[in-house]
């Protein structure tokens, strides 16, 4: 048996494949069906005039997503899918699929979400989990040639990583435990045990708010490094993210033109990004240059809203006595202009919002999402938010020497108006000080006793970061929001499927 993504290998060669059906027609004692098989897909030929009576009637009685064995001849064809067709000469059918929910016509989110078991076949979704695998695998190379250590933390855990109001809480026998924010605190004693390590699990946040970026459970890469300062956290961050945007335009080229994804903007991702401080950013928001790109977008996204519903009325009144063929474009075009006119409706509704957002912000505030949209539109490449205030952030950040009000963190916030993918800092090394920081946030001290003994019993500066992994794929496939870039989401409306 072999795959459609080795059909290259076995050119002239009669193969036998198990496959599903993605479409089919037929014309005039021909059939053409398009097969997938989870490594790719190709266009098979069945002749009436060549096959048994028996093999004609089974493939024209195939149904959308029937199951088969396929056998026939590999050919090269330049205008296949795979560069490759196979002319049929026999099948056995596994199942006669029931009619399938999924059809090449419209479909709402909310139903592809309920079919969420299905929509992952579909051709989108296929080659934005390819890039997926791509992004963690490439995360693990990175990692590993870099003599790191993979371990895993506890998803269990007796206490709060990222602050309290975001904790799962559950059952743990007859205590309460809760679902891990973030492997970090973990990672630490792993790295003073190793040196250089890194987690990669699922994490969970109670977020109860629904935006694009949220999801309630998500994978995090967490590198975590003894001897690491800031500077040297935000030089590995920088070199990851590169290494990976490589990988996918390197390996996964042709999913990304399954998306439409523009590669030139990802080609630019070169070191150096941008290092810009908290404050200068605060200040950036607040300019006139900002304001600018405000209504510049608005007057935009205004004009854009008008050309496409003319357009798309346009179309509606020549669709009737469009020809097949052309009815066929009409259909294509509409799915793209409805898709783009709730992205520019959203839009308009958001950017006012945002802009009121940015107006009441204040040194001290942290960044929120439509902040970090705003200040990422203005440059190509992510770029290195450094030092925010420490009220902001979490309390096991190490405070500035040179500015006791700021500590020696990063957030890293993609372009084209994606935001934070990544946070890390250099961590407190002093017990004292990490005491009081416990202290002032208002944390069970008890619960964090094993965490205070990595500062009693050889302290060292160390840093690291988290990665979200879906805010990664989200941005790297130019997705609109990180609910396709996991194979089944949870956020707060949804657990299943
Ligand atoms: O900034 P966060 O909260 O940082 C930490 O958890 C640190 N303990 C990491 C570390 O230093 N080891 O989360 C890190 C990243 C974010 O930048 C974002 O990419 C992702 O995790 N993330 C989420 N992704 C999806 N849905 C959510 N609700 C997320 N919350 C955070
Ligand atoms: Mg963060």
């Amino acid at each position: 048996m072999v795959s459609i993504s080795e059909l290259s290998k076995h050119e002239g060669q009669t193969v036998t494949l198990g496959a599903w059906v993605f479409n089919q027609r037929a014309s005039k004692g021909l059939v053409f069906t398009i097969l997938r098989d989870g490594s790719g897909m190709c266009q098979c030929i069945t002749a009436e005039a060549v096959v048994s009576a028996e093999v004609w009637e089974m493939v024209s009685s195939l149904t959308q997503e029937s199951s088969l064995y396929v056998t026939g001849n590999v050919l090269k064809d330049e205008r296949s899918l795979s560069g490759y067709e196979i002319h049929i000469s026999d099948i056995k059918i596994i199942q006669i699929a029931e009619n399938y929910p999924i059809t090449p016509k419209e479909h709402g989110v909310e139903f592809l979400q309920n079919n969420r078991h299905l929509w992952l076949r579909s051709k989108r979704q296929w080659a934005i989990m390819r890039i997926r695998n791509e992004i963690v695998f490439a995360i693990h190379r990175f990692f590993q040639e870099r003599n790191f250590m993979q371990l895993d933390a506890p998803i269990f855990t007796g206490n709060a990583a990222e602050g309290t109001s975001t904790l799962f809480e559950t059952k743990y026998f007859d205590q309460p435990a809760y679902l891990t924010q973030s492997g970090q605190l973990y990672a630490e004693a792993m790295a003073l045990a190793h040196g250089k390590v890194y987690t990669f699990g699922p994490t969970f946040r109670a977020e109860k708010s629904k935006t694009r970026r949220h999801l309630t459970e998500f994978w995090m890469v967490e590198p975590e490094m003894a001897f690491y300062d800031l500077n040297m956290n935000m030089e590995l961050a920088e070199a990851m993210l590169c290494f990976i945007v490589d990988s996918v335009l390197r390996n996964k080229s042709e999913e990304l033109e399954i998306l439409g994804r523009d590669k030139a903007k990802l080609e630019a991702i070169k070191p150096p990004f941008p290092r810009v401080s908290y404050s200068d950013a605060i200040e950036l928001l607040k300019s006139e240059k900002t304001k600018e790109m405000v209504r510049e977008m608005l007057s935009s996204r205004q004009e854009e809203l008008k050309a496409l519903t003319q357009e798309e009325k346009d179309l509606n009144a020549e669709f009737n006595n469009a020809k097949k063929g052309r009815k066929f474009q009409i259909e294509a075009r509409r799915k793209v202009i409805l898709a783009r006119l709730a992205e520019v409706e959203e839009d308009l509704r958001n950017i006012p919002v945002w802009k009121e957002s940015v107006d009441n912000l204040k040194w001290g505030d942290d960044l929120g999402g439509s902040d970090e949209t705003l200040l990422t539109m203005q440059f190509d490449k992510p770029i290195l938010v450094h030092r925010y205030p420490a009220e902001a952030k979490a309390f096991y950040m190490k405070r500035d020497p040179e500015n006791n009000e700021v500590v020696l963190c990063v957030d890293i916030l993609a372009p084209e108006g994606y935001g934070e993918i990544i946070g890390g800092s250099q961590r407190e090394d002093s017990l004292e000080i990490l005491q009081n920081a416990i202290k002032k946030h208002d944390l069970n001290e008890e619960a964090f006793s094993w965490y205070l003994d990595l500062r009693r019993y050889g302290s060292v500066p160390h840093s690291g970061f988290g990665l979200g992994i879906e805010r990664t794929v989200s941005w790297i496939c130019g997705l609109h929001h990180v609910r396709e870039t996991i194979p089944f989401a949870r956020t707060i409306g949804r657990l299943n499927p």
